[in-house]
């Protein structure tokens, strides 16, 4: 698959990317290799994946030439403060001069943790250590207005994760928003399809990204019945059916796979036709459910279809 999505600052994106989410560093490194090599030109990692490096060295290791990729990472919670000391960091353990997409990871910013800290990544409330440790004086506002003016030449192209439309109808009408957001990557896949979210965001100019399109580790939605006989009927596996359906849709997807087989397999797409795509598109009507489920502390999921 070499389709590609423009975002909105001109530049092309390509719609299937390797997701490192869960890749441990041994397997990012191979996977990486892998998926140049089976024709991936987009890589998606994050500073909290905590393999960085290992996609930085893979794609030196494979000779394909940086220009011709699209890289993203993000910037973590407890950065919310300082995004360019963040993003330093990110380019100097990726090898990169430049990311080709730098996303705000939550809108969720946590206080930076003292340097000899346990937990440096999920900083616990003092108060309360069931809770994470919120930055009560701050808020993901603040952090865009900071992450808007970060050097074009280091971050060619900003954006957002974990957005829901509430909060970036907020984010969008605040008046230190000078920048539309290029991007937003959300869990997204057919028993959590927000098409809310989805809709809002192709009319703001927005590129959605769908991350855990297969149902995050375990897959679950692999070994769905419906999904198993949609994708019997066009002789194609479940994963090419839910990887196609993303597209469909025109949002960007991101399959995660340390398997060579398997993302090999993942890039070859199909052209699904609209009667399949609104069949899968209804399922979330009896089997709705997200599988991330964790309490920020602040508002992540508050927008009605969200609720299941
Ligand atoms: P593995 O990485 O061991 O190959 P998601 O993209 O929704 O996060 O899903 C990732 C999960 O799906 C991982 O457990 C991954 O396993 C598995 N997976 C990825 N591609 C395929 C495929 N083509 N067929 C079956 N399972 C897959």
């Amino acid at each position: 698959c070499t389709k590609t999505q423009k975002l909105n600052t001109g530049a092309s994106i390509p719609s299937v990317a390797l997701g490192c989410w869960q890749s441990s560093p041994e397997d990012t490194y191979t996977s990486v290799l892998a998926a140049l090599k089976a024709g991936y030109r987009h890589i998606d990692t994050a500073h909290v994946y905590r393999n960085e490096a290992d996609v930085g060295r893979a794609i030196k290791d494979s000779g394909v030439p940086r220009e011709s990729l699209f890289i993203t990472t993000k910037l973590w919670n407890t950065n919310h403060r300082d995004p360019l000391a963040a993003l330093n960091g990110s380019l100097e353990r990726l090898g990169m001069d430049y990311v080709d997409l730098y996303l705000v990871h939550w809108p969720v910013p946590f206080v930076k943790p003292s340097p000899d800290a346990k937990d440096q990544w999920f900083p616990k409330d003092p108060n309360n250590p069931e809770k994470f440790h919120n930055d009560k004086d701050w808020d993901f506002v603040k952090t865009w207005e900071l992450v808007q003016q970060l050097p074009k030449d280091k971050a060619r192209a900003v954006g957002v994760s974990n957005m829901s439309k509430t909060n970036l109808e907020k984010l969008l009408a605040a008046p230190t928003t000078k920048v539309v957001p290029a991007a937003n990557q959300v869990e997204m896949h057919p028993f959590y399809p927000r098409h809310q979210l989805l809709e809002y965001c192709k009319q703001k100019g927005i590129v959605v990204e769908a991350y855990s399109p297969l149902g995050s580790a375990g897959s679950p939605l692999l070994k769905d019945e419906d999904i198993i006989a949609l994708a019997d009927k066009k002789g194609i596996s479940p994963a090419c059916l839910l990887i196609s359906w993303a597209l469909h849709r025109d949002t960007v997807v991101l399959p995660k796979s340390v398997t060579p087989s398997r993302i090999e397999a993942n890039i070859k797409v199909v052209d699904l036709d609209d009667e399949t795509a609104d069949a899968i598109s209804a399922l979330y009507k009896t089997k709705g459910r997200r599988i991330l489920n964790a309490d920020w502390g602040v508002p992540v999921y508050n927008d009605e279809e969200d609720n299941f």
